[in-house]
Order: structure tokens, then C-alpha cells, then sequence
């Protein structure tokens, strides 16, 4: 029997993953790059060569759909693998669109790694995480990460990449919680019908391609107004692919766009916030370091819940 324990910290998408090339091997229709962000964070110990499989999630069993997703993964790491015990931890909302599955996978890769011994290298992990999640790839290192959709088949040129350190730009994310539970549908339903009925699917994904550029020559350039253009265009491309889906879908909520509002306001008061929304009605919203608890304490008067996030280091072994 043989245990490891690892932390792995949630991403944002700054550019977003939204279309698949492959669904069954998690290959995205488009790059996308992202923010490691802390102290939200899953903790994650597993026991190699255990008695029987068990998942459990916060203590508890997880669901059958989610501990069958977990296991896949463990079988994918090893064929022919022993039972294995996962205890997983999150500090953050479970499945409301606020990344819960990129730090559950990242930490999962890693620790599972670690406790069967099968020593995978750097781009191997990445590859693995993107198979439980796709936006887990960006979360096993910390800092700005690009994830581009490769042309192999295979799916091994299709990883996460990292591009800038935690502190190229001094930026905190503000999430305006708008809702904790779980989002209806989730993220691979819902860009697997997108890309199936949207007649926007095809232009979103020659568009975001650039957008990543865009996005990486902003943060090279520390130009956070840029990025935060970038930002702000991108998800609402997104989401107006996701409207304009057969049937429609969406998943913004009223208080989203009282919050959006929010935001516009602030901007237009002279102060650099930019908003992002994923799977989910929640909103992060990015902003100089200097400017969060001005930005937090105008989303608070929005949402009961807000917290602020700060670029994170990447996923880590616990001795
Ligand atoms: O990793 P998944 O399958 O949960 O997909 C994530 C999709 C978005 O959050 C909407 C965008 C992204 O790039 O994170």
C-alpha cells in the first residue's frame, strides 16, 4: 500500500476551451490560456493497492458519475491497476463553474502518479489531467498557462504550457459568487451542443485562436487593460454561441448581468476591471492588485459573496 498526497490550485480561462476536436480524448477545437489562482485549492491523497475502489469527496462518497470519471483516469494511468482509495478536498465550490474539476484532476494526476510509481514526465501528466478534465491540464502549473489544440490525433502535442510566471502582472481575480451550487448542465454538455447546433461554433473557434495571441502579447507586454479587452470580448463570444445553440442554452443568471453592469460602471468611473464568466453564472473579475478591494467591496453591494483570488503557483506533492 502506498499513499501520496497533492495540492493542486483552480485556473480561470482568460481565453476560453470551448468546442472539442476529439471528445472522446478531451482534444479542444480551440487554444485557450488561463490563470493558476490560490488560495482556493483541492487536496488530494491516494492509496495505492488499497482494499477496494472508493472515491470519496469532502468525506463523503462521490456520486457514482463522478467517482466512474476518477477511476477511468486511474485506469488509464495503470491497466490492470490494483483497488485504489481517492480522498479528495476541495476549498471551493464543487461543479458551480469555478474550476473544481481542473484542480480535482491536477491534484488527482499528480498524486495517483506518485502513489502507483509510475514516474510520468511533466508533458505526460498534462496529458493525462486533460483526460479527466480538459482544463485540468492548465492547472498542474501555477502562473499563466496557454493550452493549444494540436494537430496530433493522439491528442500529445494538446497539453498545458506555461507561458508567464504568477507575478508577470500584479492582478488580482474577484469572483462575485452568484450562485454556489451545481450549474444544470455541465460544461462538456454544454460545448458538445454548441459545436453540434450553433451556426456561431465555426467563427468562435477561428476567433478565439487569435484571441490567445492577442491575450499572450498583452501579458508579455504587462499591458493588463489589453488582456483585460481580450478577456472581457472572449467569454461574451463564448456565451453568444452557447445562446445561439439549438435548442439555446446559457448560463447566465439575472445577477449575472447586474454584475456585468457592475463592472462596466467601475471601468467607466476610471477604474481597469474586466469580466469572465465559464460554465456557470458566476463572475471573475480581473483587476490591478491596487484596485480589488475597491472592485470587491462594488461587487458586494451585487452579491452577497465575494472573494478575491491571487495568482497561484503550480500544483505540488506533499511530503
Ligand atoms: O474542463 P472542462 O471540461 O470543465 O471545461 C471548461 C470550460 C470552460 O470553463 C467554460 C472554459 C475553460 O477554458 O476553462
Amino acid at each position: 500500500m502506498r499513499t501520496a498526497t497533492a495540492v493542486a490550485h483552480p485556473n480561470i480561462a482568460v481565453c476560453k476551451y470551448w468546442g472539442k476536436r476529439d471528445a472522446a480524448l478531451n482534444l479542444p477545437s480551440n487554444g485557450s490560456l488561463s490563470l493558476t489562482l490560490g488560495p482556493w485549492r483541492t487536496t488530494t491523497t491516494v492509496t495505492w493497492d488499497a482494499r477496494d475502489d472508493v472515491v470519496l469527496l469532502d468525506g463523503a462518497p462521490a456520486r457514482p458519475d463522478e467517482a466512474r470519471r476518477v477511476l477511468r483516469l486511474l485506469d488509464l494511468l495503470a491497466p490492470g491497476r490494483p483497488p485504489v482509495r481517492v480522498e479528495t478536498h476541495n476549498d471551493l465550490p464543487t461543479a458551480a463553474g469555478l474550476a473544481s474539476s481542473a484542480s480535482g484532476f491536477a491534484a488527482l494526476v499528480l498524486a495517483a502518479d506518485a502513489a502507483a510509481g509510475t514516474g510520468l514526465d511533466p508533458n505526460a501528466l498534462r496529458v493525462l489531467a486533460r483526460r479527466g478534465s480538459g482544463s485540468a491540464t492548465r492547472s498542474l502549473d501555477g502562473g499563466w498557462v496557454r493550452w493549444d489544440r494540436g494537430d496530433r490525433p493522439d491528442g500529445h502535442d494538446s497539453h498545458g504550457r506555461p507561458v508567464a510566471t504568477p507575478d508577470r502582472l500584479d492582478v488580482r481575480m474577484v469572483v462575485a459568487v452568484v450562485d454556489a451550487g451545481r450549474k444544470h448542465t455541465g460544461s462538456t454538455d454544454g460545448m458538445l451542443h454548441t459545436q453540434a447546433t450553433s451556426p456561431f461554433h465555426p467563427t468562435w473557434t477561428t476567433l478565439a485562436d487569435a484571441d490567445v495571441d492577442a491575450a499572450e502579447a498583452a501579458l508579455h507586454a504587462q499591458d493588463l487593460a489589453a488582456l483585460g479587452r481580450v478577456m472581457e470580448r472572449n467569454t461574451m463570444r463564448m456565451h453568444a454561441t452557447y445562446l445561439a445553440a439549438d435548442p439555446p442554452g446559457w448560463y447566465l443568471a439575472p445577477k449575472t448581468l447586474l454584475v456585468l453592469a457592475a463592472v462596466r460602471a467601475l471601468r467607466d468611473a476610471g477604474v481597469g476591471a474586466w469580466a469572465t464568466m465559464d460554465a456557470g453564472p458566476n463572475v471573475k473579475v480581473l483587476c490591478a492588485t491596487t484596485d480589488a478591494t475597491t472592485v470587491a467591496s462594488v461587487l458586494g453591494e451585487v452579491v452577497p459573496t465575494v472573494r478575491v483570488l491571487a495568482p497561484a503557483g503550480p500544483a505540488t506533492l506533499l511530503p
